[in-house]
């Protein structure tokens, strides 16, 4: 058995290391600078504490991106001289951060260990290659995301720390093929297995799902799917579940060979990125199709978002929660037993919350940020999530969850279409939301986003609102210089949290304007972006008329818009005089 030995390597601090919304996202190039990985590493041990990382097991996996094998070797050998016990790996380093969840919460070893954390490699829906983004996130025993105490004492441990623990002679190992290398170190064995990345999601998927009813309607003739990975590591899991489990067609699937920089495009799943599919859905102005599929859906880079479209329609992410809520007992077996509760991040429209009334389900409203979701779930409080952001999400794990989200909607259809034979027409996805919008009324909603604007003007934009707050009069009398139509403001706030579980605060979570008729803008600063600062704005007018709820979205909400842009005076911050991305 190879032996290796443990080294103590002196370094010096990076003042960057701040951990984001989900982790710590850089440019590759500051990825690989001089121990800058190490440190980050060696940090998270330490606020792990070494005592409880020795003898442990730690995945470590991601998106594939560029960058993610070289690291994934100097993890291996720094958790080898940490005293890490095993260290799991995804073939070829692939995991989804969905599946990472299920791995962590679900897998069991020979000798019934668990693991104990995970290092996600991923940038998430960030391009990746040589001059792109990479990432690295650390997953605790829950399955979810660090939470901020553990991310802040990283944070703080990386502006001092001085040295680092490596077996620099501990060989590369072969994460290619599916087996266990054994080492053996100071401190004893030192086990790498690679395992099959489908394995665990996909059987923890078989128990949520009822797999043959899924099949049942992928295999009707008027029915039709296609599934765009961008190029992201859901292609491996597409292939498993889509292709192998469920016998659809080869030809189903877009973009589904994961690539170290997808492609050269933009993993995220959006009617601006996810141009092929938006395209084959019949949603391009400039490449009408004349059949589009029935069924459409993307995920970004690792995996965990997702979109969700009709044929020639667009399913919005805040409509789709409130959706898949309000349909899945009966569609989903999982929620059979019924839905302990309900939640959606702030600036996610209200379409939930009127499910959430009518239902009698608890519900919870939480800052931007998928952890916030983990500590409701591990209370019981909550079996159904979602956010604007494109991820939807339950309790069977602690990420959201890009492929849950397809298979929660062809579900619907299913459960929709069983009673519908094949010569009658089919309930279809713009069915099912038209359906919901009579019953529930429609919550329009867009999402502007300014990416990459100067960090010091984003900031005082910001800080241009939070002033205006202090008198509402007076934003009520700007409102009606530029529409005269919209509501006046009732209430305005820097959204705050109190989490229900651990008394933790979490404050400026974003700045709110609701209006008297229930409509609401919201402005946030991105805490994902890697370059510069994203503004996002989010514009939401709730409709219960039924002979309005069908107006196009743009034209409903171009009043509200017209407030947002004016009051918050972006063109003259910003010097934009349009958003990069609209959602
Ligand atoms: C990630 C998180 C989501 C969050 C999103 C927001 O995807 O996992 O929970 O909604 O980032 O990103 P932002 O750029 O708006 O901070
Ligand atoms: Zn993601």
């Amino acid at each position: 058995m190879t032996t290796f030995k443990v080294v103590t390597q002196s370094t010096s601090p990076y003042t960057d290391q701040k951990p984001g919304t989900s982790g710590l996202r850089k440019k590759v190039t500051v990825f690989q600078q001089p121990n800058y990985l190490h440190n980050f590493v060696q940090a998270t041990f330490n606020a792990l504490s070494i005592e409880k990382v020795k003898g442990s097991t730690i995945v470590i996996s991601g998106d594939g991106r560029y960058f993610s094998k070289d690291a994934i070797q100097i993890i291996i050998k720094l958790s080898a001289a940490n005293g890490v016990r095993r260290v799991w790996i995804g073939q070829d380093g692939l995991l989804s951060t969905p599946a990472v969840s299920a791995v962590i919460r679900n897998r069991v070893g020979s000798d019934g260990e668990k693991a104990f954390g995970a290092f996600i490699l991923t940038a998430s829906h960030n391009p990746g290659g040589p001059h792109e983004d990479f990432g690295i996130k650390y997953n605790s025993e829950n399955g979810g995301p660090a939470l901020e105490g553990l991310t802040n004492k990283m944070y703080d441990l990386t502006k001092t720390i001085k040295e680092y623990l490596i077996a620099e002679d501990l060989p590369n190992v072969d994460i290619s093929s599916i087996g266990t290398t054994s080492f053996r170190g100071p401190e004893g064995a030192f086990e790498v297995e690679v395992f099959d990345a489908t394995e665990d999601y996909v059987n923890l998927l078989k128990t949520i799902f009822d797999f043959e009813a899924i099949k049942n309607l992928l295999a009707r003739p008027d029915f039709s799917f296609c599934y765009d990975a961008l190029h992201g590591v859901a292609g491996v899991y597409a292939k498993k579940i889509f292709i192998d489990e469920l016998s659809a067609d080869e030809s189903s699937l877009l973009n589904c060979v994961p690539k170290e920089d997808f492609g050269g495009g933009h993993p995220d799943p959006n009617l601006t990125y996810a141009k092929e599919l938006v395209a084959r859905m019949g949603l391009s102005k400039a490449a009408p199709v004349s059949e589009p599929p029935e069924f459409g859906a993307a995920a970004d880079g690792d995996a965990d978002r997702n979109m969700i479209l009709g044929k020639r329609f667009f399913v919005t992410p805040s409509d789709s929660v409130a959706i898949i809520a309000a349909n899945a007992i009966g569609s989903i077996p999982y929620f059979n037993s019924g839905l302990k509760g309900v939640a959606r991040s702030m600036p996610t429209s209200a379409a939930l919350d009127v499910v959430a009334k009518n239902l009698n389900l608890k519900f919870f409203e939480v800052p931007t940020g998928w952890k916030f979701f983990g500590n409701l779930m591990d209370a019981g409080l909550c079996s159904v999530c979602g956010e604007e952001s494109f991820g939807t999400g339950s309790d069977h794990i602690r990420e959201k969850d890009g492929i849950w989200a397809v298979l929660a909607w062809l579900s619907i259809l299913a459960h929709r279409n069983k009673n519908v034979s094949a010569d009658s027409k089919l309930v279809t996805v713009e069915d099912v939301v038209r359906q919901h919008w009579a019953t529930y009324g429609r919550h329009f909603y867009t999402r502007y986003d300014y990416e990459n604007v100067d960090a010091d003007a984003a900031k005082e934009l910001m800080a241009h609102l939070v002033k205006l707050q202090s008198s509402l009069p007076e934003v009520s009398k700007l409102i009606k210089q530029v529409r005269p139509d919209v509501a006046d403001v009732e209430k305005a706030d820097e959204f705050e949290y109190k989490d229900p579980v651990d008394g933790s605060i979490s404050s400026h979570q974003g700045i709110r304007y609701l209006f008297q008729d229930g409509s609401r803008l919201v402005f946030r600063l991105s805490g994902t972006g890697s370059e510069g600062a994203t503004i996002r704005l989010y514009i939401e007018q709730y409709q219960s008329d039924s002979t309005k709820i069908g107006t196009e979205a743009q034209d409903a909400l171009a009043p509200l818009v017209k407030v947002a842009l004016s009051l918050s005076k972006m063109q003259e911050f910003t010097g934009r005089s349009s958003p990069t991305v609209i959602t």
